[in-house]
């Protein structure tokens, strides 16, 4: 067993973990699994290199179901890197609505720009040339390059942290940085020369689908059980070891609909921050009672006529969690004011068409019917970011 002293926050510890056995040990019964159990995906099937591409940008985020619909709406409006490089902002955003992490989309019409002045629209080949694209990070080139260029190079993401840290008892921390760009280093000496993408595309199937982030993993159905030294010792759920996360900030928000008989009000966010350039319904800091409410309404110039409550939302972010009171205040004819605070006005559908909204408002813009473009219960995947 290959042990080494190391240090985290002062305390010494020692590490335990196994050297990785040899890719190629694990590549024959996981590429035999992959070809029984894999799942046909559009991207698989015909892995264009843009396809790859903008699936894998879309997978950081979610879960594959969820993002099918995604990606064949987006590839129907954008179908190749030029119509990307061209596309308005907010219609790629509203292409986007409901993925969260928008600076992902920005940066792939940013790296498209790139590949049409340098590379006359065709993606480069290499993993070293796609690390050199605006958010495109090694996990990314890494899958690009194997999956659609067949070059032996890894894509370490969560579930390969994952799974390596079982099958070799390592006990290395895999929210470290250092760790993961070690982990690759050392995946990349041994890697497969025959079929890569198949090989890093089954280590993620198997991430997904068996040896999976929470709950028990399903070692029934794993090729690389005999391989596995966690499985061995039954010492499964002590692995991967990751630092917890911090906890998250809150925030109190009273959100308003404020609506006449046509329209509703809206806000567009500044163009840096968290929703960058998306739109929002107005809000207020803080938990705000209905007199509160009537007052700001009034200050904005508007004539509110009448205030339902609506029921309290909460919604989580990364690194925050908004609490949300929400009211819906019916006023005064809308378009012939026009109210401080930043607010445009615009009709359900002309939201539905232009203006790309946060899940975060969800549950204020159903209250009117807005039907944004999301799914059911997203649910993150192990995400790493690139940005
Ligand atoms: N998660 C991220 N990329 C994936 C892929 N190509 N196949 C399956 N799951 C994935």
């Amino acid at each position: 067993m290959g042990q080494q002293e190391y240090h985290i926050k002062n305390e010494s510890v020692r590490e335990e973990r196994d050297p990785l056995p040899d890719p190629g040990r694990i590549a024959g019964p996981l590429l035999t699994w992959y070809d029984k159990k894999r799942r046909i995906l559009p991207w698989r099937e015909h892995p264009e290199p843009y396809h790859v591409w903008l699936s894998e940008i879309m997978l950081q985020q979610t879960r594959v179901e969820a993002v099918r619909p995604y990606y064949a709406r987006f590839l129907q409006e954008l179908p190749d890197i030029r119509s990307l490089a061209e596309v308005e902002e907010d219609r790629l955003l509203k292409l986007w609505e409901g993925l969260g992490y928008y600076n992902r989309a920005r940066n792939m019409k940013k790296a498209a720009q790139k590949i049409v002045l340098e590379y006359d629209g065709r993606m480069p080949e290499t993993y070293e040339e796609l690390l050199k694209l605006p958010g495109i990070g090694s996990y990314t080139a890494g899958a690009v390059a194997s999956i659609a260029f067949g070059q032996a190079v890894p894509a370490v993401d969560g579930n390969v942290l994952r799974i390596l840290s079982r099958i070799r008892l390592d006990g290395r921390d895999i929210s470290d940085t250092k760790v993961k760009k070690a982990v690759e280093d050392e995946l990349a000496e041994g890697m497969p020369k025959e079929r890569p993408g198949d090989f890093n595309q089954a280590m993620m199937e198997l991430g997904a689908t068996v040896c999976i982030p929470n709950g028990a993993p399903k070692c029934d159905e794993c090729p690389c059980s005999g391989l596995c030294r966690a499985k061995q010792e039954g010492r499964i759920m002590e692995f991967p070891r990751k630092t917890p996360k911090k906890q998250r900030g809150m925030e109190e928000k009273t959100i308003l609909v404020i609506l006449d008989e046509n329209k509703i009000a809206l806000h567009k966010r500044a163009d840096t921050g968290l929703l960058a350039g998306m739109y929002e319904l107005p809000s207020m800091e803080g938990k705000q009672s209905k007199e509160r409410v009537i007052e700001y309404i009034k200050r904005l110039g508007l004539s509110p006529l009448r205030i339902v409550k609506l029921a309290p939302s909460k919604h989580i972010f990364t690194h925050k969690e908004w609490h949300m009171t929400g009211y819906a205040v019916r006023v005064d004819e809308l378009e012939q004011t026009s109210p401080d605070g930043g607010l445009f006005f615009a009709t359900p559908h002309e939201i539905e068409e232009r203006c790309p909204i946060p899940s975060a408002f969800a549950a204020y813009t159903d209250f009117v019917e807005i039907k944004r473009r999301s799914f059911p219960g997203r649910s993150a995947r192990d995400t790493q970011t690139e940005e």
